[in-house]
């Protein structure tokens, strides 16, 4: 992934970090960033040692202060209609990830940054964290799957209050609405980060896998498709070396040790 020129990816055993570097900016989304990060997660896909991914910004001012809005400026109806079904398409492959991915937000993820963070399937903020949809204040809509996804994340009226409002949620309030899972100091946040995560990758990796696929799913259709699937799955793991594993430990009284199988 040498050729990136906005995203960095570090591993720290089973944990892909990936980090939007374009500080000088608040790590705002052009077209570049959104390119590299659908390359970033498509690639990431195809690795087996990683267990799950920390997307990240750098710097200590922001997660993604949004869309470049000097692009946005430039939009036209035709070209508007491009970029956000582009956005959507890269953020819904994020969703879509086999592998949790939890967007550690340091700072602030306003409008297509907090669109990004509601596209990864868990959050955690700093304190300094402010969320937010501002785009009503720019004479335009989330474009990027906000007007979707925080009504599931954060209820119909509180997402009704923060697209038409557009005003920011401190870190404290983003944790009451549950909006993030968690808060930590600054500091702390990546480490705490990849604690949190290790709470998700020491389970079964098929069963983790399985479960997201289930969620999501049901996110998307009916509910009785969605009961049948869960149920196909919920059977299909009965025949993975994990789930042997995972319930012998637990009658043995020992650690699981999961293979992926
Ligand atoms: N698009 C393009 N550039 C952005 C940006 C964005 N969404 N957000 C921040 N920047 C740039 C600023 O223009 C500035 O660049 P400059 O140094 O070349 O002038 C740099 O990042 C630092 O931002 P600055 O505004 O000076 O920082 P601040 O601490 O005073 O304010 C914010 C921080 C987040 C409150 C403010 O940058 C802001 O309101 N950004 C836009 C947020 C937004 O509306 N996003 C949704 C877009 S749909």
């Amino acid at each position: 992934m040498s050729d990136l020129q906005y995203i960095r990816v570090e591993w720290d055993g089973e944990l892909a970090m990936v980090v939007i570097d374009r500080a000088e900016k608040l790590n705002a989304l052009n077209a570049e960033v959104v390119r590299e990060l659908g390359k970033v997660f498509r690639d990431l896909k195809d690795e087996d040692d990683v267990l799950g991914v920390i997307l990240t910004g750098a710097g200590e001012k922001a997660f993604v202060a949004g869309a470049d809005i000097g692009d946005l400026a430039q939009l036209t109806p035709l070209t508007g209609m491009t970029v956000s079904r582009e956005g959507q398409r890269i953020f819904t492959e994020i969703e879509r990830f086999p592998k949790p991915v939890l967007a550690a937000v340091g700072g602030y993820a306003l409008g297509g940054g907090c669109e990004l963070a509601l596209a990864c399937h868990l959050r955690v903020a700093s304190e300094n964290a402010r969320f937010g949809l501002p785009e009503v204040g720019l004479g335009i809509i989330p474009g990027y799957g906000g007007t979707m996804r925080l009504a599931r994340v954060v209820g119909f009226g509180l997402a009704v209050e923060m697209i038409l409002t557009g005003a920011m949620v401190d870190a404290e309030r983003a944790e009451r609405i549950g909006l993030v899972s968690a808060v930590y100091p600054q500091a702390a946040l990546l480490d705490q980060a990849k604690t949190f995560m290790r709470g998700i990758t020491k389970n079964g990796p098929v069963a983790v896998r399985m479960a997201l696929e289930s969620i999501y799913l049901a996110q998307n259709s009916a509910s009785a498709d969605a009961a049948s699937f869960e149920s196909a799955l919920f059977g299909l793991l009965a025949s993975t070396t994990d789930m042997k594993e995972g319930m012998a430990a637990f009658l043995e009284k020992r650690q699981a040790a999961f293979k992926g199988e």
